[in-house]
């Protein structure tokens, strides 16, 4: 997606990405350090996402993180990205309920952490959630197919609409255009599929395990950078082995330090 000379992308870029067939770029951002390094990169919209529950916090799923843990992230993320937009995940429990905490929950976000969109889960059973916080001004981007925060209904990590399930994803998918969403993350189904809703619907689509014939992709950044401990998913390829750098970095750093190696006089002050 290009913008004017380093313009903040706003929602309107979206759409016309889709139009031009310019491919959308999005990442996963928990702080201020790698917001910077992904927006000098050029990436196009980093989201806060609830994946934060285990990749900063630690916890088994993303259903235990809440908005307290979440909104000091996104402030940092939002200070260190100059010209992406900034979409800050809405975590379980703070918007199912009702429109009503929808919008109370987005509106915190926009107004405590600087977010530029929101983030949420779900296709009919949340359109009216999805108007009522797109007509209060704030851009919503859907996330349907595999969606995580359901994994216990869903039965574990598996692919969402294989065979008669299509129609129910498509379903979906046209829920969010209908109730004013500028985008949908569609995570893990048949690429098929995926491109089906892409065709079809005006907003971007943007695929995370959904193939190459969408109008974008995201990725959670710790898996691209093979910084993870846990399995690699199918449609991740890691582009570098992080882990290993920054252990080994460290490893040699501790034998430094042991032996009294360092700090050496270059790195030591004088009188
Ligand atoms: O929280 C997250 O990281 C996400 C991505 C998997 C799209 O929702």
């Amino acid at each position: 997606m290009s913008t004017e000379a380093q313009k903040r992308v706003r929602t309107r870029h979206f759409a016309q990405a889709k139009l031009n067939g310019h491919p959308i770029t999005g990442l996963t951002s928990y702080d201020f350090l790698t917001a910077q390094i992904f927006d000098e990169a050029g990436i196009d919209f980093l989201l806060v996402g609830d994946s934060a529950a285990n990749v900063v916090f630690g916890y088994d799923s993303t259903v235990s993180v809440t908005v307290d843990e979440l909104l000091p992230l996104v402030r940092g993320v939002v200070r260190g990205a100059r010209r992406a937009l900034v979409v800050a995940d809405l975590p379980f429990g703070s918007y199912e309920n009702n429109p009503d905490q929808a919008l109370d929950t987005a509106i915190r976000f926009m107004k405590e952490a600087g977010a530029h969109a929101v983030k949420l889960e779900g296709g009919v059973r949340v359109e009216e959630h999805i108007a009522r916080i797109v007509g209060a001004g704030v851009p919503v981007m859907a996330h349907i197919g595999f969606t995580p925060q359901s994994e216990h209904g869903l039965g574990g990590h598996v692919v969402q609409g294989r065979g008669n399930d299509a129609d129910n994803v498509m379903n979906d998918a046209r829920a969010i255009e209908r109730a004013g969403a500028f985008a949908v993350i569609v995570e893990m189904v048949p690429r098929e599929v995926a491109a089906r809703i892409a065709a079809e619907l005006t907003i971007p689509v943007i695929g995370i395990g959904a193939g190459n014939g969408v109008d974008g992709q995201i990725l959670v950044w710790t898996d691209l950078a093979g910084l993870g401990s846990g399995r690699v998913p199918k449609f991740v390829k890691e582009y570098a082995q992080l882990r290993d750098t920054l252990s080994a970095a460290v490893t040699a750093w501790a034998a430094d330090v042991v032996t009294r190696t360092v700090p050496d006089d270059e790195h030591s002050f004088t009188d």
